[in-house]
Parts: C-alpha cells; structure tokens; sequence
C-alpha cells in the first residue's frame, strides 16, 4: 500500500527489548500504528470510543481503558496523516535523503489514555517514566494532537514543559490560544471565538432573536458556549434556555432537556457539544417526536455521520451547522480506496476497517477480542479479502471526510515545512545562540517550535496556511445544511461560508434560498419570543423576563414611531399630528367652515338666496315706489333697510371660507355696524309711526318731527356710536388669524381672534340694546293705528331678532372652530331673515297678490277700524 512506509502493528510487550538501560515493561493495551522513517511525527487520533473506565478498586493494580466502538471516520483521519507524509517524503523538494515516519496512537477519548500515549512517545516506551527517553533514534519532531479540546489542553500542559511543537487538527478551545499556558501548542482549525461569533451573526443573519442552546460540560462545550453567549447578547439575541449535559449524560439530565426542549417556544437550537456526548440526548429527544426545530450545530458535530444517522434523520434534518473547510486533497480519495488489510499486515486498524466495513471476520483475525467489539452481523462471515471499497460508495455518502482531513494535511505539511526551513538554515546565519543553527540529526524540540510559529506555505490546493501569533490559523467555515435524502440518509450541502479574513460585515455569506429547512416550507422558520411590534407601537418589557420578550403597546396620542420594534414613541412637531396607523406626522388637519364642505355650502347658498329675495323685494318696492303701501312710512327708510338687509346678508359670507388678515379684520366690524344700521332703520320706522301718530292729533308739536332729518339724526347718531366702538376695537385690538393648535387634538383650527373678548360683547351688547330699544318702542306702538300693521310688524320682527341674539349666546359660548362660525353665520341670517319676513313679505304681499288693497282708502280705511277696535276693546 505505501511503497515507502512500512505499517505495521506493535505489540506493546515487545516494543523495547530488554537492554542495558532496563527499560523493559509491559503494557498490553496500547495499540499503536506506526511507519519507520528518519524523523517521525507522533500523531492521536480517536479510532475507537465507547470506552469504559476501569473499575474504582484500589486493592490491585489499575486495569487497561477498554473502548469497542471503531469508527471508520477518524481511522480515515489517521490515513490522513499517511498519506500527507507519504506525499511528503515523495516529494524531492523537502528530504531527498530523509524518509518521514510517523506513530499512531489511538486515545479512545480518554484522557487517561491520551496522556499515557503522549508519555510512550516521548519516552520511546510502553510503561514511560518521565524525563527519561529510552529510544535513541528516530528522533520524534512533533505531535498532531489531539481531536479533543480537553485532550488537547492535557497533553499541551505536558508538551509545554519541554517545547515540543503540538498541531492539533480538532482542538478548537479559545483557552488554547493562551499561549503562556500552552507555549508549544498550534492548530489547523480556528479558535471557537471566531466560530461562537459567526454563529451568533447566523442567528442574527435569520434574525432569530430567541434561541436554545445545549452544551456539553467538557472544555469544548463549556467555553464555546460560554462565548456563544457573550457574542449572542452584543447581537441582541435572547437565549430562552441553556442546558448542558456531561460527557456521560444521566437519564434524569436527559429527560430534563426533553421537557425543556419540548416547552420551549424558541424555534432555533444551538448545540455546543462533540458528536458522541451529544448522541445519546439527540437520540433521546427523537424518541419524542420533537418537530419544527431548527438545530444549529459547532463544527465538531456539524458533518459527523455519527449524528447524521438514519435514525435521527427526520428530526435532524434542516440542521445548519459550521463546518470546517474543505477541500479535496488530490490523490487522497484513491488513497484510502486502495486500502487492504493485506497490503498492511500488520496494521490492526485496517483489519478493524475492513471488518466494519464489509461486516465480515477476517478467519486468522489475531486481534484481542477484549479490545473490539465488533457488530454482531459480522461474527457470521469470513472476510474474503475480494470485498470491494469502490462498492460501498453510495452518491450521497458522507463518508469521506474532506474536511479534518484537511485539517490534519495542513498540519503534518506544516512540521515538514518547518523541518524544512530548520534544514535549510545558513550556517553563522541561524536563529539560534550565536547565529548558531539547530543540527538537523539532533535538534530540539524547542528549536524546530522556532521555525513552526513562522511557517508560511500555500499546500497544493492553494490555500494559505500559517499560524498567528496564537497559533492559530486562518478562519475559514463552510456553512452546511442537511439535507434530507429520499432514502432517508442525510447528505451536508455547503449553503455559505464564514471567511474572519474577508471586509467587516462581509465575513458570513448565506445562500437562504439553498436551505432545507425541515419544516418543508421555503421561507425562514421563526424563533422569537415575542413578535415584532410594528410601527406605531413601541417595545414594553415584560417584568422578570429577557428583554427579547415584550408587549407591544401602542404609542400615545400626539406621539409616533416610525420603525419596526421601536422602544419609543416620540411626539410630532406642534403642527404635525400622528396618521391613523401612528407610524409618521403628517401635518394637522386644518378646520375652517370653507365653501367645500357640506355645512358652509349650505350657509352660502341660503344665504345667496336671501340675498337674492331681498334684492328682488328692493326691486319690487322701488317699481311699486309709487303705490301708497310703498310711499307710506318714509319709502326712504325702507330701501335703506332693505339695503342695509342686503349688505347684512352678504356680510355672512365674510365669516365663510378660509380666515384671511383682512376678512379677520372687517367681518364682525362689517356685521357690527351693518346690524346697527339696520335695527336703527327699524328704530327709525317705529318712531316716525310714533311721530305720524302724534302729528295728526290736533296742536300737537310733533308736527316739526315729521321731516327726514329725524330719521337722518336717528340713524346716523345710533350707527356713528358702533362705528365708534368698532373703530376704538381695531384700534386698540385687530383681530387677526390664528391657527389654534390646542383646542383640538390632532386638528389645526384655523380662526380669526377677535383679540378682545370685551370689545365684541360691547359691539354685540350694544346692537342688543338697540335692538331692545326698538322692541320697546315698537311694542308700545303697536297697537297704534297706521297704515298695515307696521309697528306689530317691527314687534314681531324685533322679537325675532332678539330670540335669535339670545339664543346666539349660550351657542356661541358652547361651540369652538368652524361651528361657532357657523352658529354666527345662522344668527346673521336668520336674524337678518325674520326682519325681512316680518318686515317686508306683508307688504310684498298686498303689492303683488293683493293689488286692491293697495290704496289709500283702504290705507286709512282699515287703520280708521282698526282703531275703533281697539278702542271697543
Ligand atoms: N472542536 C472540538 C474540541 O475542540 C472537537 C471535539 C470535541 C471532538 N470533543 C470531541 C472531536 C470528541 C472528536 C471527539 O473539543
């Protein structure tokens, strides 16, 4: 099989003959592999597991750590290390005169066992006794080991006191990178900061806020998940649960993780554990139809066809994990395809392999039966030796391991390029004491961990290699998915990669839509403990719970928030108020009574109208001017009430539409003195009935009080006293327009302030007074004989005007924005109305309908009986 290396089995007890220095002893359970050569490379490897610790006596001495479980994935690491240097020594640029070889050393994951290989290793012999090396040639240049951090961390401490170059290929502790306490350690896979970081912006990346997380209590788990933890919370993601679970997990742990992964509402599980500690839970929660789950898995389980089994398929699938890199080694797969126990004889583990593999038993197999425990199928045939590696590979087999293989590669070319650059010294040009260079037949440890901190190659598939000042090499992750396949085994599909050396915010790239996610829908489970609170509302905590559980309370009135999951809400600007969703301002509603809406559409129109039947009365009194109903009762005084009716309609229309400086300015001054105007017209009227009344009694000195002057004085002085008043108002106080934030919420009421409250009840209180004034009179006279009805009339249209005014109060008052506008509007034209009906529609009547009474017979007629009633009466 390797036409360079010999493989083949030691049997402990036969290792080191007895000789001079009486270094015999005999051990019976090391099982070592290893292949002669010049320099030689200690490498451990988990081949087995499972194994059982020794019985707790102390009344004899310790029995050998059995395990009996071969796994064929680490047995392919361990062909790993072969081939690299078989690669190695082919290769005429490095050693032409040098051949590498190396030693296998299966740990079984036991940590005692790790430490009595590293020991044998070092000492050259089965039964070590420290600081005392039996062996005097080959010399061992450095260790690939171990898988394990815990392993790795043991045998680190050993290494450490004597310099001796360790690469491990699986170690992944951040605490190895401690370089005062591990100075000789270095690796080819990268520290779990860099991984526990990438996971937390995977789970940020599925903007998962609320995860599980399952961890196993050796130094793997308990760091990783530590740090996962730490990156987890600066992305602001909760964790629902933490539960950990030692290397031999007890029932009652198990079962407490069922529960707390069954009542979790956290979709997305992490678990930070190696693939055999973390088996026995999987299975376990399998077994309680436990669905919908995403799990997120570290590196050491991510691509372990241990985990991946048919069995825990369906639960399994969907699973993401990061994955260290791979490639494919050139020339390696064909390697470990031409692997037959019969080309290597003695090498115990192929026989194992291929015992496993094809699950027969090879006849004259010497292995100990104590040390391997072989499936049960396989204690039936015999292994023909004519069984086939090339039909075994299924397409979607995971079997072949590309990517600790890499891992494993990098580090065994790395001691060689270090062995290399150590070869390659100047003399009088070297590193050491004096500019001395190390002698390569007998050099130190300590001298060839020189050259390793410095290594810098690219291997063949072009890849940068190099450790930095940690020992650590560059980071690079795959992220696989599982993939469920229909013959229900799972196959790792790369769906992204993780890359520490690429741009800031650029190291993670996933391809979402490469995902199978196991909930068999396309888009992205949810894991949140609370769902987002959308716009217009902001985050309330929940007490006692993490922060990532919260209600969603919706912002205050006035007040906004314009993001997703807002922790506040903030108040718009003063001229800006929420929209209904609360999520932006948008500029306050403005309230004015305008032409456009319903309510001052119809106050114009009726107002137009009025308007319109007062011109049309004024048209048919000045055609009629001649006829006596016209000319009796100063015609004069009528068309100027009928006028000042007009103006006092149209004056309405000022108080309508939207409030300008100058209608601001004019509207209740205009209505002021117009009303004025007008009820001193009728005040006019009534007292020129008085007059006329009086003048026709016989000597009466009223007879001088029938000329127009009076009602010139009368009018004049009444209207002058408002204009006065008015005058004093805009003088002292313009009304202007305001935009009144703060009388309703949310609504811009856009108004004219009338600046002084007291000028406008003067300017009010004093048409009352007149109007009063005028009731007075015109009742005192109504009874008074003249020419149709007049006085009774002005009473009524007087009683009107002033029901309406007092009404207008309390409606006034009580209303605010357009609507005391509005209730202005109405009083002015209802008002206005009841004079004109009462007023003038009588007169109009007789004019238009009732032509024969239109006569001054009748005129004096009908007031000569209706005196004569009055006074039966
Ligand atoms: N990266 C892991 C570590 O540093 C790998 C690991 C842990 C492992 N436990 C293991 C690998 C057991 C194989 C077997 O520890």
């Amino acid at each position: 099989m390797l036409p360079t290396l010999l493989v083949f089995l030691v049997l402990p007890a036969r290792l080191c003959p007895v000789d001079a220095q009486g270094c015999t002893l005999k051990s019976l359970e090391e099982v070592v592999s290893r292949s002669d050569g010049d320099i030689i490379i200690g490498g451990t490897f988990p081949i087995n597991y499972n194994w059982r610790d020794p019985e707790m006596v102390f009344t004899k001495p310790p029995e050998p750590i059995l395990c009996n479980t071969f796994a064929s994935r680490t047995y392919q690491w361990a062909q790993a290390m072969a081939f690299t240097i078989s690669e190695i020594n082919r290769d005429q640029n490095f050693f032409p005169n040098l051949t590498l070889g190396f030693l296998v050393y299966d740990t079984c994951l036991s940590l005692v066992r790790i430490l009595k290989g590293t020991m044998r290793m070092l000492t050259g012999q089965a039964k070590p006794i420290a600081n005392y090396q039996c062996q005097s040639q080959p010399s061992l240049a450095a260790f690939v080991a171990d898988s394990g951090s815990t392993r790795s961390i043991a045998t680190a401490r050993l290494l450490g006191l004597y310099r001796y170059p360790q690469v491990s290929y699986f170690a992944s502790s951040p605490l190895l990178s401690e370089k005062i306490q591990f100075p000789s350690f270095c690796r080819t896979i990268p520290s779990d900061d860099i991984q526990a970081w990438g996971l937390a912006q995977l789970v940020a990346h599925f903007e998962w806020s609320w995860v599980g997380l399952l961890s196993s209590e050796d130094d793997y788990g308990e760091l990783g998940s530590q740090m996962l933890k730490s990156k987890l919370q600066k992305f602001g993601i909760c964790i629902a649960f933490h539960e950990t679970f030692s290397i031999v997990p007890t029932a009652r742990k198990i079962i407490h993780i069922v529960d707390t992964v069954k009542r979790t509402s956290a979709n997305a599980i992490l678990v930070f554990s190696a693939d055999p500690f973390m088996r026995p839970v999987m299975e376990e929660l399998s077994k309680h139809n436990i669905t919908g789950k995403v799990w997120l898995a570290s590196e050491a389980w991510s691509t372990s066809p241990g985990v991946s089994t048919n069995k825990l398929a369906s639960m399994l699938s969907g699973t993401i994990g990061f994955a260290i890199h791979e490639s494919k080694i050139p020339g390696f797969e064909e390697f470990l395809l031409k692997l037959h126990p019969l080309n290597s004889p003695n090498d115990i583990f192929v026989k194992m392999f291929w015992e496993m593999a094809f699950r027969c038993r090879w006849p004259n197999s010497k292995i100990n039966q104590t040390l391997v425990n072989l499936d049960a199928n396989s204690s039936g045939d015999f292994c023909t030796g004519a069984e086939q590696l090339e039909n075994l590979k299924s397409p979607n087999s995971n079997e072949t391991d590309l990517r600790i293989s890499l891992n494993i590669y990098n580090a065994v070319y790395s001691v060689a390029h270090a062995l290399q650059d150590m070869n390659s010294c100047v003399p009088g040009k070297g590193p050491f004491a004096n500019n001395t260079c190390a002698n390569f037949q007998h050099f130190k440890p300590w001298q060839l961990l020189h050259y390793m901190k410095k290594v810098h190659f690219r291997n063949k598939m072009g890849e940068e290699m190099y450790f930095d000042r940690d020992g650590n090499p560059p980071a690079m992750y795959d992220i696989v998915n599982w993939h469920l396949q229909p013959d229900g085994t799972i196959s790792y599909v790369n769906v992204g990669k993780f890359d520490s050396r690429a741009p800031k915010g650029e190291e993670l790239y996933v391809n979402i839509s490469a995902i199978q996610w196991n909930t068999q829908r396309t888009e992205i489970p949810r894991s949140v403990c609370s769902e987002n609170c959308p716009p217009g509302y902001r985050k309330a905590s929940q007490k006692g719970r993490p922060l990532c559980c919260f209600d969603c309370v919706l912002c205050a009135e006035g007040e906004v928030s314009n993001v997703t999951d807002s922790s506040t809400c903030w108040p718009c600007p003063s001229d800006q108020w929420p929209n209904q969703r609360r999520s932006k301002c948008t500029p306050k509603r403005k309230e004015f009574l305008s032409y456009q809406e319903p309510l001052g559409s119809t106050l114009a129109a009726i107002v137009v109208l009025w308007t319109i039947i007062t011109i049309l009365i004024l048209c048919t009194f000045i055609k009629y001017r001649d006829t006596p109903i016209a000319k009796a009762n100063n015609r004069a005084l009528s068309f100027l009430l009928l006028g000042t009716l007009v103006l006092s309609f149209l004056c309405s229309l000022l108080f309508i539409g939207d409030p300008h400086p100058t209608t601001c300015l004019i509207r209740q001054t205009a209505f002021g003195i117009t009303f004025v105007l007008c009820i001193s017209c009728v005040l006019a009227k009534t007292i020129m009935v008085i007059i006329a009344f009086n003048a026709t009694k016989p000597n009466s000195n009223f007879r001088g009080w029938l000329g127009p002057w009076v009602t010139i004085v009368l009018v004049s002085t009444s209207t002058f006293l408002q204009v006065f008043i008015c005058t004093t108002w805009l003088l002292i106080c313009p009304p202007f327009p305001e935009k009144n934030m703060k009388l309703k919420i949310g609504i811009i009421i856009w108004q004219c302030n009338e600046c002084t409250d007291v000028a406008f009840w003067c300017m009010l209180g004093y048409m009352g007074l007149l109007a009063c004034v005028s009731f007075l009179v015109a009742f005192l006279a109504r009874k008074l004989p003249d020419s149709f009805n007049e006085a009774k009339w002005i009473t009524f249209s007087m009683l009107v005007f002033l029901s309406v005014w007092l009404s207008f109060i309390p409606g006034y008052l009580s209303t605010q924005g357009k609507y005391t506008v509005a209730v202005e509007v109405f009083g002015i034209i209802s008002s206005s109305a009841g004079i004109l009906v009462c007023i003038f529609f009588p007169k109009c009547y007789i004019i238009l309908l009732r032509p024969d009474m239109n006569t001054r017979q009748q005129l004096f007629g009908k007031g000569a009986r209706k005196n004569k009633k009055i006074k039966t009466i």
